[in-house]
């Protein structure tokens, strides 16, 4: 086992100096289980991805039927490939009557690299407009949009032409103009630290596009597939993104991104000049068969009705004289403690105690609960009484 880990820290690229470099041997519904034996509830949900649980059995049978039909044949966009046209097909039914078309690739990052292009060539502008503490990936284009500069000065010079402005600050939409081919903005922010937006703040951000011919691009690749308590946020603020960028959960566990919009507007990647946007392995049929199966767990089971239900539970029933402040809705969630020390002390408790916990990026002072929306009520409550056993043990 220390062998395993000595050769995954020699042999894979880190990230980071300190990886939690738990040895996973399986997981199922909201456990992980490492090869020690030790039981961790998920907290996390790999960043949002797991809302149908590990090892779905829906998921996995659809997978496994298509395992047997066919793997990569082609490049996206040339064969007709059932997985990847039932998949949009499914999601264009669950959208708005704008949001139509579905253009896959393979990941966050990706999905947004296109959105943005769609949006410079739909407007014939440049400028890109994103928020402070927003995280949309980390290809050059997704990490020149990123909202922190300390991420970004090492990789400069990075997109031109991009500009930040700050989430909730109704004056900073007076810096969206004629200029501008795209704001990209999260509904919720999730590497914030779970920051809503204010009252109208997101209907105020939609009029202003709209009044400047910009477009509005929403990342829900943390927020969808019933996250915060409706399938997707957008929904909850009574507006419609021009286009929309899924990716995590949108492959039920399987690596899968897509930006989806009017085929108006997504007809300008095919046309002058053809090619605009190409992916070898985009919209995979094994990650559409899987993404599609778990929306259908999803909607059968009213998973982002149950997220708003427990998402509620939680916020009432969690309470501690550490606890500063709640934030979010459904099962995305982050609570503020009085300072990042406590949260550091917070992760060796929870891990110690079998609770799998993660920090944000840009908020070091709050710990996120976000678990897959499959969670039961006895198991919200095992999850409640060993938070609050690692908050005791660090008060
Ligand atoms: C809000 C948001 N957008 C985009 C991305 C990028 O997704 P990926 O890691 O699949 O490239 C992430 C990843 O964490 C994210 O949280």
């Amino acid at each position: 086992m220390e062998n395993l880990k000595s050769d995954f820290l020699r042999f894979l690229g880190q990230t980071n100096p300190f990886p939690v470099a738990l040895n996973i041997d399986r997981a199922e519904g909201v456990f992980i289980y490492t090869s020690e034996g030790k039981r961790y509830f998920d907290l996390i949900s790999g960043f949002s991805v797991s809302n149908t649980g590990h090892g779905n059995p829906k998921v996995k049978e659809a997978i496994k039927k298509q395992l047997d039909k066919y793997l990569h044949t082609m490049v996206y966009g040339e064969f007709v490939q059932a997985p990847q046209v039932e998949y949009a097909k499914l999601l264009c039914s669950v959208l708005p009557a704008t949001l139509n078309q579905v253009f896959f690739v393979n990941s966050g990052t990706e999905a947004i690299e296109g959105a943005l292009k769609l949006a410079k060539r739909q407007t014939g502008r440049s400028e890109l407009i994103s928020f402070h503490k927003a995280y949309h990936g980390s290809t050059h284009g997704a990490l020149s949009m990123m909202g922190d500069e300390k991420f970004k000065t090492a990789y400069r010079p990075l997109l031109p032409d991009t500009r930040l402005i700050n989430f909730n600050q109704f004056e900073d939409l007076d810096k969206i103009s004629e200029r501008t081919a795209a704001v990209l903005v999260e509904p919720i922010q999730a590497e914030a630290g779970i920051i809503e937006p204010e009252n109208d703040f997101l209907k105020a951000l939609r009029q202003k596009c709209s009044q400047t011919g910009s477009i509005l691009i929403f990342d829900e690749v943390q927020t969808g597939f019933g996250r915060t308590g409706s399938l997707f946020a957008f929904e909850q603020f009574d507006i419609v993104p021009d286009i929309l960028v899924l990716a995590k959960a949108l492959g039920g566990g399987l690596p899968l991104g897509a930006f989806i919009s009017d085929n108006e507007i997504m007809s300008k990647l095919s046309h002058n000049p053809v090619l605009g946007h190409i992916t070898t392995f985009g919209g995979h049929p094994l990650s559409c068969a899987a993404g599609k199966a778990a929306l259908e767990v999803i909607i059968d089971n009213k998973l982002a009705n149950e997220s708003g239900k427990m998402g509620q539970w939680i916020l009432d029933n969690l309470n501690h004289p550490l606890i500063l402040e709640k934030r979010g809705r459904g099962l995305f969630l982050g609570f503020k403690l009085p300072n990042a020390d406590y949260v550091n002390k917070m992760f060796k408790s929870c891990m110690n105690l079998g609770l799998l916990f993660d920090f944000y990026l840009f908020n070091n002072d709050s710990f996120r609960i976000a678990p897959p929306l499959t969670v039961s009520q006895s198991e919200l409550e095992e999850m409640l009484s060993l938070i609050i056993q690692s908050l005791n043990e660090i008060e």
